[in-house]
């Protein structure tokens, strides 16, 4: 049997194999809260045979939220996620939620106020004025997180997952690139871990013996100003001696360099099809001109962080998780033999939510999905899904999805 398919811890959580459905934005909690849809794909892909399956970005506060159909983990949702949570256990697999909190990357109409990061400005990314955080703001924050874990364990998840990476909150603390404060939470490095590392440690206190604490984070932020391995290396090593049971090792920093994150083009015309118009016009109409620039093209390879992920492995001693370009079976095989302890998959199973089963049945070796990012595109204005689930897809994207697939066929 292959070694895919054996069962791993993460913490005190045990998974009956070592495929993890990796965090990926479903856009699918209408009112921040869990909707049927988000019901139906977690379960399906619980029944599809993944070992824990990651209901993604849930923000821990209001201010947090950069999307208006995004889970925000409050008391009046507990009882629907405990639904989904049974859902997920009847299926065998194991559930976990991402936590996060946006920081500048969001708008006033989105989370209910001045948007708020490290320091004041504006935010060209996002297109807003965002306000420097006080000191009162930042704990307030820590806390959120420590409130969040309790509202997750009281819905039934046996794992939460801290979003540290891509240039939301704790990595603008990190990362150069946005943090330029001048007090205590800004300056060196170890000036900026203050913020994680006291995230961190609430989510510990809070998530007890009982449940498992992961944490993805960068492993470059993909610019020459900001976060480079060496760096990201100092920061896994502190996760580590904080007492995170596992890392996700991801890179890419969304506001500057996002094609890092998954790799790639970005798809613009499916992009700026699904923008809302009437209130999107203006973005609409910059990404159409400028958006090759803004967000260039990183090419497509299989396990494509494989190589960089392996100099955190020899750095540190906790268990890792490797994400990126996981569809062939012999590099989820390899990664396993490199010693990483699971593995994560996000567009393999947005493109079929049975890709495990039919990998454990040798059905296949190999995921179908070819990389073009469609659901990416998409999943900023509409549900998340795969452009194979979309009826009379406009024959604009379709061309799009298969010069794109065609690219990566190459670089791959
Ligand atoms: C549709 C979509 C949404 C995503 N949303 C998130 C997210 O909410 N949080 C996160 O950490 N990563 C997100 N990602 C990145 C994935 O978790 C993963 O790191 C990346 O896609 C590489 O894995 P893959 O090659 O298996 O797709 C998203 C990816 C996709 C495809
Ligand atoms: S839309 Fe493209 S990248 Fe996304 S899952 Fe489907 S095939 Fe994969």
């Amino acid at each position: 049997m292959s070694k895919v398919f054996t069962p791993c811890k993460i913490g005190p959580v045990e998974l009956r194999n070592r495929t993890i459905r990796s965090a990926a934005f479903e856009n699918m909690a209408t009112g921040n809260s869990p909707s049927q849809m988000l019901y139906d794909y977690h379960t399906a892909v619980a029944r599809g045979g993944i070992g824990m399956t990651t209901v993604a970005y849930a923000s821990v506060s209001r201010s947090g939220l950069s999307f208006d159909n995004q889970l925000w983990m409050r008391p009046e949702i507990v009882a629907d996620l405990k639904k989904l949570t049974d859902a997920i256990h009847a299926e065998g697999a194991k559930a976990s939620i991402q936590l996060g909190h946006c920081g500048n990357m969001t708008h006033r109409s989105t989370c209910g106020q001045t948007p708020m990061g490290t320091n004041s400005g504006f935010n060209p990314y996002s297109y807003t004025f965002v306000r420097g955080m006080s000191e009162a703001e930042i704990m307030e924050v820590v806390e959120d997180y420590g409130a969040a874990v309790n509202l997750a364990r009281e819905a039934g998840f046996d794992c939460v997952e801290v979003h540290a990476g891509h240039g939301y909150l704790i990595s603008q603390f990190l990362s150069p690139i946005t943090n330029h404060r001048r007090d205590r939470w800004g300056g060196s490095l170890d000036d900026r871990m203050r913020f994680m590392r006291l995230v961190i440690e609430k989510v510990l206190e809070c998530a007890k013996d009982d449940m498992g604490v992961v944490v993805k984070t960068n492993m470059y932020d993909g610019v020459r100003r900001g976060l480079q391995v060496e760096d990201c290396i100092t920061v896994a090593k502190e996760l580590q001696r904080l007492g995170a049971h596992a890392l996700v090792l991801t890179a890419g920093f969304v506001s500057v360099a996002p094609m890092h994150v998954m790799a790639g083009s970005m798809p613009i015309k499916s992009l700026t099809h699904y923008m809302d118009f009437k209130t999107m016009w203006w973005l609409r109409a910059g990404i159409k001109v400028f958006g090759r620039m803004m967000m260039p093209t990183v090419p497509y390879k299989d396990a494509y962080f494989l190589e960089t992920a392996k100099r955190f492995r020899a750095a540190l001693d906790l268990p890792l998780i490797y994400v990126g370009g996981m569809v062939d079976i012999r590099d989820m095989e390899r990664v396993l033999d490199e010693g990483f302890e699971a593995f994560q998959m996000a567009r393999a199973l947005v493109r079929d939510t049975d890709f495990v089963n039919k990998l454990q049945r040798g059905e296949c070796t190999r995921s179908e999905c070819g990389h073009s990012n469609y659901c990416i595109g998409r999943m900023y204005s509409k549900e998340m899904r795969c452009h194979t689930c979309v009826d009379n897809l406009p024959a604009k994207l379709k061309h799009e999805v298969e010069k794109s697939e065609a690219a990566n066929r190459q670089s791959r």
